[in-house]
């Protein structure tokens, strides 16, 4: 292979990527999130857990959400889902404000969350009979999501006999059978081990490829957001707000090879920059780095 030009920035766009991001922002918006708060009353007092935020995403776009720990990641993501009320602002998804829980958007959470006393085919089916389809019907649609993610062979049997990654997929063959306009996933990858969650990555974009879906994926992993996304929405913490919205230069299709290219390294460092800034000195940093006791023979140095 010849030696790619490097690139010294992450806003350095191919002429391909250029012309992709131009053609998606002229999609429609999906998501619209407005000027959005959230307060939480704790016995501290008030928290803000999210302070103002703004941004859009379009038809078929892949949006990855990262930010520090506590930053109101997974606040947001429920207040999509309509499981909490935001205390000020909007959010409008096609158009129409959300006011609650609803079939046009589909949840994957981190923890397995699928019911264990029923099969794999009627873990997908539940939803979709919920929606008053027919069984017959249901169980159609069912087998067709389960053929999508690879688990036709897996119908029958119950959660339990599954691997971790096996439960994501049945998790997305749910989330999908609804035929959601977008689909809210939060971290769910983040309890699978690293091969089973690379494997996973790929699917899901497989998946994402070929049906018109718009995907909001919550991760605390820079290479997973990379690998994923075609822009990312940086967090703060304390208060929430949009740190930045970066649009990835990596090309498409992605694969793994690309993680060494220059466009991704560029974005990784950007991002280590706005979540891992510099550790500061000793003397502010009192009691975080504990005093060490040293347990080994004077002259016995590793490094
Ligand atoms: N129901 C709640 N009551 C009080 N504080 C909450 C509640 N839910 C979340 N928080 C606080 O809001 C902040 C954001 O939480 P969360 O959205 O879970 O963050 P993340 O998913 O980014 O780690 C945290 O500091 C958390 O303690
Ligand atoms: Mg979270």
């Amino acid at each position: 292979m010849l030696n790619p030009q490097p690139v010294p920035s992450y806003l350095i766009q191919s002429e391909a990527v250029r012309v992709r991001f131009a053609r998606l922002m002229a999609r429609e918006t999906i998501l619209e999130v407005r000027d959005l708060k959230k307060r939480f009353e704790t016995r501290q007092g008030e928290y803000t857990a999210l302070d103002g935020l703004n941004f859009k995403t379009h038809r078929r776009e892949f949006v990855c959400v990262i930010g520090p720990s506590g930053c109101g990641k997974s606040t947001l993501i429920r207040i999509l889902a309509g499981l909490e009320r935001p205390t000020s602002g909007e959010v409008l998804l096609d158009g129409k404000p959300v006011e609650g829980p609803g079939a046009d958007r589909g949840m994957v959470f981190q923890g397995y969350t699928l019911f264990p006393w029923l099969t794999v085919k009627k873990n997908v089916m539940f939803g979709l009979t919920m929606n008053g389809l027919s069984k017959d019907h249901a169980e159609r649609e069912a087998l067709q999501w389960l053929d999508m993610v690879g688990l036709t062979k897996f119908a029958d049997v119950h959660p339990h006999q599954l691997s971790g990654g096996m439960k994501q997929r049945v998790a997305i063959a749910r989330a999908l059978a609804n035929r959601p306009r977008i689909l809210l996933m939060d971290e769910p990858f983040g309890a699978l081990d690293a091969q089973t969650r690379t494997k996973m990555q790929n699917h899901l974009l497989d998946i994402w490829r070929n049906i018109d879906v718009t995907i909001l994926f919550i991760t605390h992993d820079l290479d997973e957001a990379i690998f994923l996304a075609d822009r990312i929405l940086v967090l703060r913490a304390n208060p929430g707000q949009v740190q930045e919205l970066i649009e990835v230069p990596v090309p498409r299709p992605r694969d793994y090879s690309q993680v060494t290219s220059p466009e991704f390294v560029a974005t990784k460092a950007r991002l280590e920059a706005l979540i891992h800034p510099p550790v500061p000195s000793q003397d502010e940093d009192d009691g975080v780095r504990p005093h060490m006791i040293r347990m080994t023979h004077i002259a016995d140095n590793v490094e």
